[in-house]
């Protein structure tokens, strides 16, 4: 989709929709042929309960109302699914090029939550469809342009905006795509054409050979179940001039099938579990945006990607292994991989720099029962960092909830014949011995854990409702754009 800002008034553009949100009690701002839009109003047909849709016909334009509820109770959220809610309605009208006018004076970020909204909804996976990709049943190739009119020049947020939803749709890509496709080694060709478009990132990726000389064991022990070759994908953004401030590390979870190995998941817990490559696609992407973006900041994103299969040649419950960090783990549940993943990647962006550490996963089940399809569960081992990302998810627009450490839980994760154990007896509290068990791989770096089971897959927002969510790119761009300095753009 094209997405540009315009000073001019929406009914001045060439678009043939153009969307009005309007707020409780008060007029609309710019009316069209002497008042057809408040004739909606004062009918009762253009209503202010959020996600409130009416349509007129004037100027040779559709016209879209939009409610936006009370103006006090204003979000960029609201906005968010305002906008997206406007889009499919824009689609089924035939629109094609849709032209918002931006509420005035509302706090927040209005212009960057029109066209995220936009964007995010107008996303389709049809990569595997053999009809015309961009039509739907009615023939019509949807919405092609959005243009974001106001007063106020608001070119660099749209564009802004519009790199970071863009990057999100390629997350989703990634989540969407069915795992004999998405292999570990096609995550790691993505990582390669994303160094290969923008100059400041690198990309480097290991198989099973280069995992051996790193000693990572418990990744190791995953992949040996699958004849697919593992991939450590190390995608780094070192923009010119070596800016200040720390360096980043995203980890993301990148198993591209997790069947629970040889501790099987029942077949309709094993439906999606395509997915489970989620904080990987998120990691990776994100970096995607921070280069297009230019953002002054070093990061260093490692994802660990490997299917859990079961098979001869797989670990087995009670199996022992050594991570790269050297601490040794007795594998009780072959399902519970992620962990074993990311132990060994935690400890290898730490040995190549990185001072801050996020990780991304769809770990567990035990999360979505807490959390629910709301919020991402949150760990952290140091204050100010956990500060720093909840501020980051909040400027993104994403919702994360910090759930406690503490070292009981720990202690559940103390292995009988071995240091540690990938699963805790007791099956409680299954979230945060989860992250109890990633925190002895962070060792004393301010480190974050970001479980995103339960929110990566068939969200409940108009947005995001079917398929991967693209969930933790917004999060992960602002937490960089926070460390490189820059303030919000609205
Ligand atoms: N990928 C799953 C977590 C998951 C479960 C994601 C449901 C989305 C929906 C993870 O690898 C897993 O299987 N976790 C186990 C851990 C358990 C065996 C300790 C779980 O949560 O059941
Ligand atoms: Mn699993
Ligand atoms: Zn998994």
């Amino acid at each position: 989709m094209r997405v540009t800002a315009t000073t001019e008034p929406a009914v001045d553009t060439e678009a043939d929709v153009v969307v009005i949100g309007h707020f409780e009690g008060e007029g609309i701002p710019h009316d069209v042929e002497g008042g057809v839009l408040q004739a909606l109003v004062d009918a009762g047909e253009a209503r202010t309960a959020p996600r409130s849709l009416a349509v007129a016909h004037a100027a040779g334009k559709r016209w879209i109302l939009v409610g936006l509820g009370r103006r006090e109770d204003y979000t960029d959220e609201r906005l968010r699914v305002a906008a997206a809610v406007a889009h499919g309605r824009a689609r089924e009208l035939g629109g094609r090029v849709v032209a918002w006018e931006l509420p005035h004076k509302v706090p927040g970020h209005p212009a960057a939550a029109v066209v995220e909204g936009t964007v995010l909804a107008a996303y389709r996976f049809t990569a595997f469809k053999s009809s015309s990709a961009a039509d739907d049943d009615n023939g019509n190739r949807g919405i092609q342009e959005l243009i974001v009119s106001d007063h106020h020049d608001r070119a660099a947020a749209v564009e802004r905006a519009r790199v970071v939803a863009t990057a999100v749709n390629a997350a989703r890509d990634l989540q969407n795509t069915p795992a004999n496709h998405m292999t570990p080694a096609r995550l790691g060709e993505r990582a390669q054409e994303l160094a290969a478009q923008h100059p400041a990132l690198r990309a480097e990726v290991r198989g099973r050979e280069g995992l051996r000389e790193l000693g990572m064991g418990a990744l190791l022990a995953v992949a040996q179940g699958t004849e697919q070759e593992p991939a450590l994908i190390v995608l780094r953004h070192e923009p010119e001039g070596a800016p200040e401030g720390p360096v980043l590390g995203f980890v993301g979870k990148g198993v591209t099938f997790d069947a629970g190995g040889i501790s099987i998941k029942p077949a309709s817990s094993m439906a999606d579990m395509k997915f489970d490559m989620s904080g990987g696609a998120a990691v990776l992407e994100a970096l995607g945006a921070i280069a297009a973006l230019g953002l002054p900041v070093r990061v260093i994103a490692v994802v660990g990607a490997t299917e859990n299969l079961l098979g001869g040649a797989a670990v087995k419950p009670g199996d022992v292994v050594t991570t790269a960090a050297g601490l040794t783990v007795q594998v009780d549940n072959t399902d519970a991989e992620g962990r074993l993943v990311l132990a060994d990647c935690l400890h290898h962006a730490r040995a190549l720099g990185a001072e801050r550490l996020v990780d991304v996963a769809t770990l567990t089940g035990a999360v979505l029962s807490t959390l629910g399809k709301v919020y991402a569960g949150l760990w952290a081992n140091d204050e100010a960092w956990a500060a720093a990302v909840q501020d980051a998810a909040q400027r993104g627009g994403e919702l994360v909830w910090r759930l406690p450490l503490h070292e009981r839980f720990g202690e559940a994760m103390k292995g009988s014949t071995a240091d540690l154990t990938n699963v805790s007896g007791p099956r409680t509290g299954g979230a945060s011995t989860a992250a109890a068990f990633l925190q002895r791989f962070a060792g004393d770096t301010p480190w974050a854990h970001l479980d995103i089971a339960g929110v990566a897959w068939d969200g409940d927002q108009p947005y995001a409702a079917k398929g991967g969510t693209g969930v933790t790119v917004r999060t992960l761009v602002a937490l960089a754009a926070a460390t490189a300095g820059e303030s919000p753009v609205t």
